[in-house]
């Protein structure tokens, strides 16, 4: 098992892997618009930290860091179905704040989270209170209905991942 992170950058593995999750998102996401994961996920200001195993992708997060801002917004998050409820979400997370803070800067991610998902991100150190400055998130992230507005503060020194 390996976690990764990848833009669209071109190589070949790296798409196999891009639309792959793409796959998963448009499955586990149905509300989304098939249209509209593609474009988040092969744009190259996103950035997708996956789950591979076996050299198949089973997971991951689509995110957009805004690096002035030192944010991340969470477009897309989701394990395939069968791989679900076995740890690998937490993992992936953990992974994608290790990743955020050491290389892309950011100290924060928000998230519009669909309502049955709000469990599993409050377990992942969410919250439904904005403690973030306004002036550092508004007219960067994307407004979407049908979701509730997350924020999480990144710990600038614990060790995420081992
Ligand atoms: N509601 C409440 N709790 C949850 C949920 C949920 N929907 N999903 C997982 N959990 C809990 C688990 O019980 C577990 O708790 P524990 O640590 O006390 O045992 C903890 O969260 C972590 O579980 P994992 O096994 O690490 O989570 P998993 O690998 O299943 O991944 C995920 C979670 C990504 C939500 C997955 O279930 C999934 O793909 N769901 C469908 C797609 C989805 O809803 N994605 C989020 C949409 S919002 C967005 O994309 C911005």
């Amino acid at each position: 098992l390996k976690f990764v992170c990848y833009s669209n950058d071109g190589v070949d593995e790296h798409m196999v892997w891009l639309i792959g999750l793409k796959n998963i998102f448009a499955r586990q996401l149905p509300n989304m618009p098939k249209e509209y994961i593609v474009r988040l996920v092969m744009d190259r200001s996103h950035k997708s930290v996956m789950v591979i195993r076996r050299n198949h992708v089973v997971g991951g997060i689509t995110y957009q860091p805004y690096v002035s801002q030192k944010f991340g917004e969470i477009a897309f998050c989701a394990i395939t179905a069968d791989e679900q409820v076995k740890g690998y979400g937490t993992r992936l997370m953990n992974h994608l704040k290790q990743h955020a803070r050491d290389v892309d800067g950011l100290t924060h991610f928000l998230t519009y989270a669909d309502n049955n998902a709000v469990g599993y991100f409050i377990k992942q150190g969410f919250t439904k209170e904005i403690h973030l400055e306004k002036d550092r998130w508004q007219g960067y992230i994307k407004d979407y209905d049908g979701g509730i507005l997350m924020e999480c503060k990144i710990d600038p020194k614990l060790p995420y991942i081992d």
